[in-house]
């Protein structure tokens, strides 16, 4: 490929620019992670220098009662970030909790944070009702975009890839670091909100693919638990009988195929379906198949760095040493910025 010099410029200078994005380790990843942010994370390497983290002190706010389940899922997750395609090569792993320089960021945006920007955070309000059955009436569940703050801005972030969910952190993100730079002088880039769109994928039940709804399809799901759990997928709701015809638009199933089966299928089930001419069981069977198929390469590449868990480990020593460079660099022109 030819470059005009500006172009090459260009790319250089988006290469430099920097996203920072994390996951709370608080089980296994399942489709609605891969499709709504994983393959994301994975186009993006191409373009940016990439800080992919495991947010386990952010688990912690609502899962300090099993603490067991962050130290389970922070390595099941980073071999699924791996197999999917995550390159460690080319992005940067780190676990946030290895990195205490977070929180001492974290400490020192505490003190210029106002406390109506946090309890008027929407997600906050909205998780207090969801997770009513957990008390996260707590300071750290709070303090939560505070935190994620300093996950962003340590490393200087110009981007930082999320779902709709989550946008309103990182507008309290880049409102921390206006206030910050204000007070104290231009130390942190204002990051911008990366909306990733949501995927198309729902669970087995129709809801939002969620693990604590028990209707996620798991990446390190075998054969067996696929074929179950594809069984039990709702389709159309409207098509009680074989005989009634079938609207793909509605139906979760198509919305499989559209993803993993070949455009020859997706086609013939989309003409077929609503002449009732291809029935749901038929139809499932199709799909599971092409969802294995499509899902082999990664659980392939997964029992391979199983086999080898000292090299992931590496990895993260690693990744957590490049981060903790960077951080410690961050914190001194912020200690010196406050003062202290
Ligand atoms: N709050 C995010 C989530 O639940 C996880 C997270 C923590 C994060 N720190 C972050 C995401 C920094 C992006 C950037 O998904
Ligand atoms: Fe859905 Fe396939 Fe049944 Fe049509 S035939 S309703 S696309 S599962």
């Amino acid at each position: 490929m030819n470059l005009t010099i500006q172009e090459r410029g260009k790319i250089e200078q988006m290469k430099r620019m920097k996203i920072v994005s994390g996951m709370r380790p608080t089980g296994k990843m399942h489709l609605g992670h891969l499709h709504g942010a994983l393959l994301n994370w994975k186009d993006l390497q191409e373009e940016y220098d990439c800080f992919y983290f495991i947010a386990d002190w952010h688990a912690l706010t609502s899962e300090y009662a099993r603490p067991d389940i962050i130290r389970e899922s922070t390595y099941d997750i980073i071999l699924d970030w791996i197999s999917v395609g995550l390159d460690p090569e080319v992005s940067t792993f780190f676990i946030q909790s290895e990195i205490k320089e977070h929180a001492e960021l974290y400490l020192i945006f505490s003190m210029i944070t106002p406390l109506p920007w946090l309890e008027r955070n929407p997600t906050y309000k909205e998780q207090l009702n969801e997770l009513s059955q957990k008390n996260i009436y707590t300071y750290g569940f709070l303090g939560y975009p505070v935190l994620q703050a300093a996950d962003i801005l340590m490393y200087k972030a110009n981007g930082v890839p999320v779902g709709e969910d989550q946008a309103p952190h990182v507008e309290l993100t880049r409102e921390i670091a206006r206030r910050f730079n204000h007070l104290y002088g231009d130390i942190f880039p204002v990051p911008k909100v990366l909306l990733t769109p949501t995927s198309k994928l729902l669970g087995i039940d129709r809801r939002k693919m969620s693990k604590s709804y028990g209707n996620a399809i798991l990446l390190t799901d075998g054969d067996d638990e696929i074929d179950q759990k594809v069984d039990r997928m709702i389709t159309d709701p409207q098509r009680a009988r074989r005989s009634d015809p079938g609207d793909p638009n509605v139906c979760n199933v198509f919305s499989f195929h559209e993803i993993y089966s070949d455009q020859e299928t997706t086609e013939r089930i989309r003409r077929e379906c609503p002449l009732a001419g291809i029935g749901c069981v038929d139809c499932k069977r199709e799909m599971a198949a092409a969802l294995k198929r499509g899902l082999e390469p990664i659980r392939a590449k997964r029992r391979e760095l199983e086999s080898d868990m000292d090299a992931v480990k590496d990895i993260m020593v690693e990744g957590n040493r490049r981060s903790r460079a960077i951080a410690r660099e961050t914190l001194a022109q912020v200690r010196d910025a406050v003062k202290i």
